[in-house]
């Protein structure tokens, strides 16, 4: 079956491998990408499918009803996985009113174009996939039993908070206007193409640099690592096959103190870089905690895997040796998105179109 679907936000991290991951195994779908191309969003990362004549790119802001209405009508979009927002917390927590905007109205926007353009027809097979966080579970103690679909939501950030009135305005959708919808929650990503804001791009970054790495407080908080395309192929599983209205938490089963992934990052690049071993380790640098700090976060996802069959298959330290090369390997990239190139870049491939 053809389908058409918008992607939001498809030029960011996870986007740009839901997009790739989108246009190479449905040939047949229609992929449109919707992006601001905010500091975050940037082209160069889908360069390898910008010329498939499955996807299409338009510049633009969730927020602008007009534009999604039009987008909705002109493409006949039947799906929509939105992952388009404000995506760094320590952002959220200067700025909390950017993060409602985008991350609220932005997702509002959207199901109610979704709802003008859809109907109560039940007859065309439809769904709006809403790519939440597992933050808007709150923090869990050591000991703890994971996040499961059914823990209550206790948002800390600015950040987690924005997304879980997202996903509250998801359900309303549903149970109000009867909109077909999934949710996913996933735990922290890493790989290609993540903005060296977050923890590992960033540390990568700094250790390549000789410059130093700031841990927040003693570095014992504990997030459950999952490779980016793992995410990716749990979105296109739930997209497909998830239960209308249910959610579904995503997550490998990999928790680990941010200390040890800053050590362990050390441990790969002074290799990569022939440096003797440990000698980047005097760059650790703790910090003042950040405010609100969650501890831990962890996901159960035996849902997914007993319902859907769903599996991780990146063994994180495998998957971190190779995160590390890609980013020696794309110091070109790395410049690009810290100065803002692709600016030059979207109006080399775009303007005029
Ligand atoms: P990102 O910050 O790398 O990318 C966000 C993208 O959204 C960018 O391309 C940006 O240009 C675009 N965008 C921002 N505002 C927009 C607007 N108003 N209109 C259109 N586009 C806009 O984010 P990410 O890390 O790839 O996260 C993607 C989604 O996954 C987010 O919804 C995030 O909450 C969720 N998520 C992320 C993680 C993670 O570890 N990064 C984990 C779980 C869930
Ligand atoms: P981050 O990558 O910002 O993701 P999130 O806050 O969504 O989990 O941070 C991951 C962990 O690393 C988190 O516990 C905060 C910590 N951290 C630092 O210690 N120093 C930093 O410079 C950053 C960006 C994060």
């Amino acid at each position: 079956m053809k389908r058409h679907i918008l992607i939001t936000g498809g030029a960011g991290f996870i986007g740009s491998h839901v997009v790739r991951h989108f246009v190479r195994k449905y040939a047949g779908y229609e992929v449109v990408n919707l992006d601001l191309l905010t500091y975050a969003g940037n082209l160069e990362n889908l360069h390898d499918v910008q010329q498939a004549p499955n996807y299409h790119f338009v510049r633009g802001d969730i927020c602008d009803m007009c534009l999604v209405r039009t987008l909705f009508r002109e493409h006949n979009i039947d799906g929509v996985i939105h992952l388009a927002a404000e995506s760094h917390v320590d952002r959220s927590i200067r700025d909390p009113f950017l993060f409602v905007r985008t991350n609220v109205l932005g997702t509002l926007t959207l199901l109610q174009a979704a709802r003008e353009a859809w109907g109560d027809s039940s007859e065309v097979e439809r769904r709006f996939h809403h790519v939440s966080t597992d933050e808007v579970y709150g923090a869990l103690q050591f000991g703890e039993e994971a996040f499961s679909e059914t823990t209550s939501y206790n948002p800390h950030s600015p950040y987690s908070a924005s997304k879980a009135g997202a996903d509250h305005f998801v359900r309303a959708y549903h149970t109000t206007y009867g909109l077909p919808v999934v949710i996913t929650h996933c735990s922290n990503n890493y790989g290609p193409y993540q903005f060296p804001e977050k923890l590992i791009p960033l540390c990568i970054r700094n250790i390549c640099a000789n410059k130093l790495l700031p841990i927040y407080g003693k570095g014992e908080n504990v997030r459950d690592w999952l490779h980016v395309k793992d995410h990716a192929e749990a979105i296109d599983v739930v997209f497909h096959h998830g239960r209308n209205g249910e959610s579904y938490n995503i997550g490998g089963s990999n928790e680990r103190r941010n200390i040890d992934v800053v050590k362990l990052l050390i441990r790969i690049v002074d290799e990569e870089l022939g440096r003797a071993p440990g000698s980047s380790e005097h760059l650790i640098n703790h910090i003042e905690d950040r405010a609100g700090h969650d501890l831990r976060y962890a996901i159960n996802a035996g849902k997914l895997h007993s319902e859907l069959g769903w599996t991780p298959k990146h063994d994180f330290e495998k998957g971190l040796s190779d995160t590390v090369r890609w980013y020696l390997g794309h110091k070109e990239w790395l410049a690009a998105v810290v100065n803002g190139s692709y600016e030059r870049y979207y109006a080399e491939m775009y303007d005029g179109q």
